[in-house]
C-alpha cells in the first residue's frame, strides 16, 4: 500500500525509524521501493552524482521534474519527495508554481527546500495551497558559494541556537518534515525532541526519526574520500538490492548511524 506523509508522522509517533534514500531513475527507485525504503528523495544532488556538476547550483527545475517523473514510475509504496532546486523558490508565488510542476508533472508527494527563517513566508504560502513541505537545515548545499566549503554546521553555541530557532520557525510556518544535514548529534537530538514532525538526519547522529543518504554514496560509487557520515553498504552485500535491504535494517534497528558516522 502507498505510504503517505501522515503515515510518516505516525511512524515518528510510534518510534519507528524512517529509512530514506535518494534516487533519480525508475529502475533504482523500484529497487529501493521493493527493498523497504519508506521515502525516496529525488535530490538535487543529481547535479553532482548524475550530471557530474561540481555543485547542486546548476540543477534546473526541468531537470528535477524529469528525474522525479522517472522515479515516480518506479515507486509503488514509498513517499516520493522532490527538491525545489536553486532559485526555484525566491518568492511564494514562484515557489508555488515550481512545486506544482514537481507534483503535477513529476508525481512528487512533498517538496523540500533549503533554508531557515527567511523561508517561512514561502513555506506558509505553499502549505496554504495544500503542498506538503519538508525543510532542510544545517549544511545547505545550494548555499555553497556563500559557505565556501561543505562543513558541519551549528558547532558553536550561537549558531546552534539559531538553527534550533529556525527549526521551530519553519515548523510554525507549516513544514511537515525536516532534513538536518551535517550537524552535531546532540543538536539534532534536541531538535528531534522539540518537533512533532519527523526529523530525517544525514550526518546528524542516531537520534533522528529517520536517516537519508545519497544512493551513490552508500553504494561506494562516489569519487574521492566520502564524508564521515557515509557508510558503504554494498561492501560485503550480495548486490544493490541486498545493500539497500541492509541499509533499511540498519536504520530500523538503530545500528546506522554509529558513533563513527556522527559529529
Ligand atoms: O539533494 C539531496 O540529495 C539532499 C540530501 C543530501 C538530503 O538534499
Amino acid at each position: 500500500m502507498r505510504l503517505t506523509v501522515p503515515d510518516l508522522h505516525t511512524m515518528k509517533r510510534e518510534g519507528r525509524k524512517i529509512a530514506a534514500l535518494t534516487a533519480y531513475d525508475a529502475t533504482l527507485a523500484r529497487v529501493l521501493d521493493q527493498s523497504g525504503v519508506d521515502l525516496v528523495l529525488v535530490g538535487d544532488s543529481l547535479g553532482m552524482v548524475v550530471q557530474g556538476q561540481a555543485t547542486t547550483v546548476p540543477v534546473s527545475l526541468d531537470d528535477m521534474v524529469y528525474h522525479c517523473r522517472c522515479v515516480a514510475r518506479g515507486v509503488n509504496r514509498a513517499v516520493v519527495v522532490a527538491d525545489l532546486p536553486f532559485m526555484s523558490y525566491p518568492t511564494p508565488e514562484i515557489a508555488a508554481a515550481s512545486a506544482a510542476r514537481l507534483m503535477q508533472q513529476g508525481g512528487a508527494q512533498m517538496v523540500k527546500l533549503e533554508g531557515g527563517r527567511s523561508r517561512s513566508e514561502v513555506v506558509r504560502f505553499l502549505v496554504d495551497q495544500n503542498i506538503p513541505v519538508c525543510g532542510h537545515l544545517g549544511l545547505l548545499p545550494q548555499s555553497i558559494h556563500r559557505l565556501g566549503r561543505y562543513a558541519v554546521q551549528g558547532r558553536d553555541q550561537s549558531s546552534a541556537r539559531l538553527l534550533q530557532e529556525d527549526a521551530l520557525i519553519l515548523r510554525e510556518a507549516g513544514i511537515e518534515m525536516l532534513v538536518l544535514e551535517c550537524v552535531p548529534a546532540d543538536l539534532a537530538e534536541a531538535i528531534r525532541y522539540e518537533l512533532d514532525v519527523p526529523v530525517i538526519g544525514i550526518g546528524a547522529g542516531p537520534a533522528c526519526d529517520g536517516q537519508v543518504l545519497v544512493l551513490h554514496d552508500m553504494l561506494g560509487l562516489t569519487s574521492g574520500k566520502p564524508p564521515r557520515f557515509v557508510k558503504n553498504f554494498l561492501a560485503g552485500a550480495n548486490g544493490i538490492a541486498d545493500a539497500v535491504t541492509r541499509y533499511v535494517e540498519a536504520v530500523q534497528d538503530g545500528s546506522f548511524p554509529a558513533p563513527e558516522h556522527s559529529y
